[in-house]
């Protein structure tokens, strides 16, 4: 048997736990927060700060640790796999130096450019506020993202017309992360269809899986305020209806470009999860931003549909022999995340979750722990997002009504989108695409 590491606490690294252990290994966790799900499915666990590089090696000795998984980006962008490697643990993620392409925005954009990606878009980095207001009236106001340099954990991105309304707003922000000391990109702004297109990478094969729409907006009808991502799909012929195959071609060609182009700048080859965030627009596939991770909820859209033995696949990714295309099941998956109540601005923490295993199972929905705790038989929410929910089936309309169906099975102070997975948003979505291509 081959004990693995998985180090993380999320829904994602529930998700990657429960299919290394399906994979026939022997699970150990290493999170800074206790997931539930990942303590019952290991054989044991450590809670320690997930960039404590000394901590991790000790608990990989005591347990005789084959391989490590990497769940989140903030230990590999501090350089967790070039610790652990060193020592002779083998890891599925990438170096400190290839995950600059998720850990540095400037990293990812200049490289892109310098290698010619197709769909890489107009950037422009500053370090102070000289020569901005020149760029923005270059590009126009209304075309403007700002985005400041490093881990923002989601909240640093601020695109005019969504977060930014006047020169002013932009100025202020810019002159804000000025202020903190920080660089900052302005990039031109995409009007489109974001897709999530995640991979299998060994360093030169990158492996793609079926596409996901994920929703960011916490409200239906993608309203409110930015959130983790309140639940996310995929459809049963692993496209989109606003998404043709050779788009997909597309963004997995940039994405094995990219790869490339990571080894011959810096002499380290990526391997591991990428994620690549696309757009498409009136103009073509534009890519909006790369990940050195899984995506959550993504992770839960493809993993549980792999046909094939992830053990194997790590094992692959490590040796630098993927060798063919691994197969995901043809079926349809809705994923949906109950957050606490009042979440993201001012959730309700503390409170009882009622979790009714039994009908989940008579349902044949999954669920996956996220930031909740356990206490004896109980559990809690916390600030951020609850549990992930998830339906699969042979179409969306039956993988959205488990889904939902599933998620009556909970009780607590909780919210969910109703609309994720919905015929009535995808329409939105087909109607949206339909509307700039006439354009
Ligand atoms: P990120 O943190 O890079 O994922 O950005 C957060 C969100 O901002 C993305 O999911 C997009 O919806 C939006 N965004 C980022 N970059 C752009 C862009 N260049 N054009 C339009 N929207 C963008
Ligand atoms: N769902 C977005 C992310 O994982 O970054």
């Amino acid at each position: 048997m081959v004990n693995c590491l998985i180090v993380g606490h999320g829904a994602r690294e529930h998700v990657i736990g429960e299919t290394l252990v399906k994979g026939g290994a022997n699970l150990f966790s290493f999170m800074s927060f206790k997931n539930a799900g990942l303590e019952d499915l290991s054989k044991d666990i450590k809670i320690h700060s997930e960039t404590d590089f000394q901590e991790m090696l000790e608990f990989c000795k005591q347990k005789n640790i084959d391989f490590a998984v990497i769940g989140p980006e903030a230990p590999l962008v501090v350089g967790i796999v070039d610790a652990l490697e060193k020592r002779g643990i083998p890891c599925v993620g990438p170096k400190i130096e290839a995950a600059q392409l998720e850990g540095s925005k400037i990293f990812m954009r200049e490289l892109l450019e310098k290698y010619k990606i197709q769909s890489n878009i107009m950037s422009k980095m500053f370090d102070s506020l000289e020569d901005v207001e020149s760029y923005i009236k270059d590009i126009g106001k209304e075309n403007i993202v700002v985005k400041p340099e490093g881990l923002t954990g989601g909240k640093g991105v601020k695109v005019y017309g969504d977060h930014l309304f006047s020169k002013k707003d932009i100025l202020d922000y810019c002159n804000e992360i000025v202020n903190n000391n920080n660089r900052f990109l302005l990039e031109e702004k995409c009007n489109g269809e974001e897709f999530t297109l995640q991979a299998f990478v060994d360093g030169k094969n990158v492996i793609g899986s079926p596409v996901v729409q994920d929703h960011k907006r916490a409200y239906e009808d993608d309203k409110g305020p930015n959130t983790g991502g309140m639940g996310s799909y995929s459809m049963e012929d692993h496209l989109m209806p606003f998404f043709t195959q050779a788009d997909v071609d597309q963004a997995l060609d940039d994405m094995k470009k990219t790869v490339a182009a990571v080894k011959a700048e810096t002499g380290v080859e990526y391997k591991g999860f990428l994620y690549g965030q696309f757009m498409k627009t009136a103009s073509g596939i534009k890519l909006i931003e790369f990940n050195s991770r899984f995506g959550d909820p993504e992770a839960m859209n493809v993993l549980p549909l792999l046909n094939e033995n992830f053990v194997d696949i790590c094992w692959a990714i490590i040796n630098g022999n993927l060798s063919k295309n691994y197969e995901f099941e043809k079926k349809a998956t809705v994923c949906k995340y109950l957050a606490p109540e009042g979440y993201p601005v001012n959730p309700k923490k503390d409170e009882p979750i009622f979790i009714d295993e039994k009908c989940l199972e008579k349902i044949g929905a999954k669920h996956y722990y996220a930031s909740v705790y356990r206490e004896g038989n109980n559990i809690f929410t916390t600030s951020s997002r609850a549990i992930g929910i998830l339906g699969i089936s042979d179409t969306l309309e039956n993988a959205e009504k488990i889904a939902e169906a599933g998620v009556r099975c909970i009780k607590g102070k909780l919210f969910h989108r109703k609309d994720v997975g919905t015929r009535k948003l995808l329409q939105k979505r087909i109607n949206h695409m339909n509307s700039l291509q006439k354009k």
